[in-house]
């Protein structure tokens, strides 16, 4: 039998978790090893980890608030609240993110509006302005696979509307745009820490904001009492203290997130290295296009996806790849109920609510009436089904990026 193009096998391995070694074993240790430093809000004359974290995010990313809470559905949750959004509004969010960007609307209290993702794979600017409505409040961009989205011009019709926006920056912790962090110049962003994530602490989230009055709004939400008895915070402050989730980091976490935070250069180095590589090693498309991306430099490199001409083309250079080794499906496979994809969001789409009342939905503040339905983002379902997505883990070598880049240029021309 002839040799297949794909001859190296693709080694197995993820992102942070890749990466895990005696650093974070220590770590954990020494936490362990002073219980009585235990709690993310310390003893008097005492640096916690949460705190040293949040202090190592302000010093890299240049960014004014930090917040370790307990996962990155939590913090999306605080950049909505941190902004009095809730009951009675609307948030309009992609058709291609995980679920938990809806939840973290409805944990807020407002309605999520699913729009239309382009060939970004991130929100489309102008169906994000079709969807506007009178209850629209805030916009959140999702950066997927840590490709930056369409951020300028999303910003542009959020501006013109005056409305906020987040960036659910959770799948692209250290990608940036023209030169900036993502999320830096929004009006909140969140990252998530969990096992699947480029840095990870097997749970975890940080909330982000520059505006100072949102930052403390997002601190007073997160826990219900420590911050105002354990720091002061509130004391003087012009805006009153309220309680709402109990989402406190934890010391644990933070100590591996900290030395996690120390190796995201290199394992961003390794990622977009590859990514480079692989497409160096492309021939000039005849059958599919690559995802749009605002800015390549940007890009975390964990990803590339090619979207086919059409859904027949895609199906056939599925196959071929598989032939030579290469298992590449489209995005949107009919029959897998994958979450990142609204019309596997059953419970938003039938509007199940925790309560009897129906909230949000049914909550008297809210004027507006959200229609849902399987195919209400026809552009993002048909997109996805044309998109076939590889992704890089940190064991990957310049050699798998040859022979994965002859594989692809093996299908596209023998369709
Ligand atoms: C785009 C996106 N947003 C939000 C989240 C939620 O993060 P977490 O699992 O930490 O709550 C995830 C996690 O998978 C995600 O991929």
């Amino acid at each position: 039998m002839a040799q297949k193009l794909l001859k190296t096998p693709l080694p197995d391995g993820g992102l942070g978790w890749s990466v895990i070694d005696h650093k974070e074993i220590d770590a954990v240790t020494s936490v362990l090893k002073q219980p009585q430093h235990l709690f993310r809000y310390p003893l008097p004359g005492y640096e916690s980890n949460c705190q040293g974290f949040e202090r190592e995010l302000r010093e890299n990313l240049g960014v004014k608030g930090a917040l370790m809470v307990a996962s990155g559905t939590s913090a999306l949750t605080l950049c909505l609240s941190a902004y009095g959004i809730g009951p009675g509004d609307e948030v309009i969010i992609p058709g291609y993110t995980y679920i938990s960007t809806a939840s973290a609307v409805t944990n807020a209290g407002a309605v999520p509006v699913v729009a239309d993702i382009d060939e970004s794979l991130g929100l489309d600017p102008a169906d994000v302005e079709r969807r506007i409505t009178p209850s629209t409040k805030a916009v959140i961009l999702v950066h997927m696979q840590g490709v930056p989205g369409r951020v300028r011009a999303v910003r542009e019709v959020c501006k013109k509307h005056n409305l906020k926006l987040i960036e659910d920056a959770c799948q692209a912790v250290g990608a940036t745009y023209f030169g900036k962090h993502v999320g830096m110049e929004s009006d909140a962003f969140a990252w998530s820490l969990n096992y699947y994530k480029i840095l990870t602490c097997g749970e975890g989230g940080v909330f982000f904001s520059n505006d100072q009055d949102a930052f403390l709004r997002g601190i007073y939400a997160h826990d219900p009492g420590s911050p105002m008895w354990k720091t002061g915070l509130a004391r003087g402050a012009k805006l009153s203290p309220y309680t709402q989730l109990g989402i406190r980091g934890n010391e644990v976490c933070a100590a591996i997130a900290r030395v996690q935070l120390a190796k995201l250069d290199t394992i961003l180095g390794k990622t977009r290295a590859l990514k480079k590589r692989l497409l160096a090693c492309l021939d000039q498309p005849v059958n599919y296009r690559l995802q749009h991306v605002d800015d390549p430099e940007g890009d975390c490199g964990i990803s590339i996806c090619l979207i086919a001409a059409d859904k027949e083309r895609a199906a056939v250079m599925s196959n071929l790849m598989d032939e030579q080794g290469l298992e590449i499906g489209s995005a949107f496979n009919e029959g897998f109920p994958d979450r990142h994809i609204y019309s596997y969001w059953d419970a938003i789409l039938n509007k199940e609510s925790a309560t009897p009342a129906g909230y949000p939905w049914k909550d008297a503040n809210y004027k507006g009436n959200v229609q849902y339905a399987k195919d209400m983002c026809p552009k993002t379902l048909d997109i996805l089904s044309r998109s076939l997505r590889f992704s890089m883990n940190v064991n990957m070598t310049e050699q798998n990026m040859e022979e994965v880049a002859s594989v692809i240029n093996y299908a596209d021309k023998s369709v």
